[in-house]
């Protein structure tokens, strides 16, 4: 239970004993004024225009009844109705204890117990690179799947590889076409993505390749032997270097469902759509009309009895129903495929392919070059990911160096390395995801507020302080003696961690437990030049030292969740 639980808690059983009003919905929140206490509610306000009442006769009602709790030691009444609670100080700091017990699980519950979220994310397309759209969902989904795990769910992070599809047949085309029928082991994703874009150079002269084209990747479905033997090449080939990109970041799916999965269910989803009336001939292809719903018709069968990108993904939400009855069933895609999610969704409800499970389309924006400008290989900036990784490593290692000449060669190696990849995560999930971001190395690397290493420098601060006060352990000191502003303000933004976790996974937005890294770190710093730590009296000492314990043991906490690591030395 969060703090703001515990507030809700106490008011909702004033709402029942003395309004009758048990299901109402309210909010507890962070007023902006320090005169506005620490959390305020609107419920007052809500209850009032539920009952036609003045809200401030409410609010001090409210106020009256709401009996004691050693959380807080005053509750005020404002205009034109909040009611504002104040922390008591002692219990306020005797949090620190529980917080330092709780150790690395400090932020965690078990409210999604018993509850599955399949995310969809990352998944690339085979035969092609991996480009920064993919990183987005790479990096986004892998948070999204931390956050709820940390909150007791069970988690299927699965990559939808684009695996299947029309384009496998102008691949194999021009494969055969160079190659003949003999199997290139070594050939590369550079190779196949060209093999791709010269066909549709030469089809442009020569439009009948499309049909010769098309017979070939009926050949693939049939699982005649040649071309699908191919076929698990270009996967493998590809997968060789996806798995290069998620080793270096360090994420991991729990499974690998691509579209080729589904094939063999594809027949039976259209089948099922005729059956049920869904779908509809229209010009010899297969729609589904979605005109009373104020969307444009999707279509899941093509003329030539080719299925498509919405027949398997109905496919794979059928699947993800019957197999793991999840309650949510996210997909963590670029906002260019809007509308194409809403399609999806209603169609699937119109099958019964899904019920009660929450169906969400994660949308994010644009990666945006330093300029602004969209990112691509023709401007000179490079989209290649893995170009843009160790580009970031390299650049790293040049301002590590300048804070710390005494690194060996192997440290100053690891710590660019996750100072790197640390700055490329953090910088997608420090922003709002639904706008475009961009992808400038000056900024994501400066060791300034709003950056990763800005936290992992914190981190290896705070270490520091440790290492010159001899003191490793935890003193289990007296914390009431934790009195100074500075110091308490550090205590609310560590017992508000949770509230922050909470909130970034319920809203899918990571950016909220950035936030509250960078306040807590900025709040830390301001802490250190104001208040002496290791000059000050044992006792006091002794509490100041577990209290930046606490906040850096809340920093990693916070950036693992982001999926960013924090190093020992920098
Ligand atoms: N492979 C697709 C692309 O690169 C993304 C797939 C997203 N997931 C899904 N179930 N449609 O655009």
């Amino acid at each position: 239970m969060t703090n703001k639980d515990t507030i809700k808690k106490q008011i909702r059983q004033v709402l029942t004993d003395k309004y009758q009003a048990d299901g109402l919905d309210f909010n507890v929140n962070y007023p902006p004024l320090p005169e506005m206490g620490d959390y305020a509610t609107n419920v007052a306000l809500v209850i009032g225009k539920e009952l036609r009442k003045n809200p401030l006769t409410i609010a001090n009602e409210l106020m009256n009844n709401l009996g004691k709790n050693k959380m807080w030691n005053k509750v005020t009444v404002a205009k034109p109705g909040f009611v504002n609670f104040f922390l008591n100080q002692n219990w306020l700091t005797a949090q620190l204890g529980i917080i330092l017990k709780q150790g690395k699980k400090y932020g965690n519950s078990n409210e999604g117990k018993g509850k599955t979220v399949v995310i969809d994310y990352s998944a690339p397309n085979i035969a092609k690179k991996m480009h920064v759209g993919h990183l987005r969902s790479t990096v986004i989904g892998a948070a999204i799947c931390n956050l709820h795990k940390f909150l007791g769910y069970k988690v299927i992070g699965d990559n939808h590889l684009g695996d299947w599809g029309t384009q496998f047949g102008k691949l194999i085309f021009q494969y055969k076409k160079i190659y003949g029928e003999t199997i290139k082991k070594n050939i590369t994703v550079e190779e196949m993505e060209k093999l791709y874009l010269d066909f549709h150079q030469e089809a442009k002269e020569r439009p009948e390749m499309e049909a010769v084209a098309r017979k070939e990747l009926k050949k693939l479905q049939d699982h005649e032997k040649f071309n699908y033997r191919l076929w698990q090449l270009f996967y493998r080939v590809s997968m060789t270097e996806f798995k290069k990109v998620y080793d270096l970041l360090g994420v991991k799916f729990e499974t690998w469902h691509g579209e080729s999965f589904y094939h063999k269910m594809l027949p039976g989803v259209i089948a099922e759509a005729l059956k049920k009336g869904v779908a509809e001939k229209s010009q010899g292809a297969l729609i589904v009309n979605l005109e009373k719903y104020g969307l444009p018709p999707l279509l899941i069968k093509k003329t030539d009895g080719a299925y498509l990108y919405s027949t398997s993904d109905l496919a794979t939400i059928k699947y993800r129903h019957e197999k793991y009855s999840p309650t949510k069933n996210l997909y963590v895609v670029a906002d260019q495929q809007c509308l194409y999610f809403e399609q999806l969704f209603k169609t699937s409800e119109l099958l019964g392919y899904h019920d009660k499970e929450e169906m969400m389309h994660i949308k994010f924006g644009l990666i945006l070059g330093k300029g602004g400008k969209k990112m691509s290989t023709r401007e000179g900036e490079v989209a290649d990911l893995m170009e843009i990784i160790n580009e970031g490593i390299e650049k790293a290692k040049v301002r590590i160096k300048i804070k710390n000449k005494n690194l060996s060669k192997i440290e100053l190696e690891k710590t660019a390395k996750i100072i790197a990849l640390g700055a490329i995560k953090y910088n997608d999930l420090s922003q709002n995801r639904l706008t475009d971001i961009i992808f400038d190395w000056d900024k994501m690397l400066n060791f300034e507020s709003g950056s990763a290493p800005y936290l992992q420098y914190t981190y290896v601060r705070v270490k520091s302080i440790f290492k010159k006060s001899k003191d490793q352990k935890i003193k289990r000191s007296n914390y009431k003696l934790l009195k100074e502003q500075a110091e308490i303000k550090l205590m609310k933004d560590l017992i508000n961690f949770p509230e922050a976790v909470r909130a970034a996974a319920e809203e899918y937005k990571p950016n909220i437990v950035a936030l509250h890294l960078d306040k807590l770190a900025a709040d830390f710093h301001s802490y250190y030049e104001q208040v002496p730590i290791l000059k000050a009296d044992e006792k006091i000492r002794r509490a100041r030292l577990d209290l930046i314990r606490a906040v850096a043991q809340v920093i990693k906490i916070g950036l693992e969740l982001l999926g960013v690591k924090t190093p020992e030395k920098m």
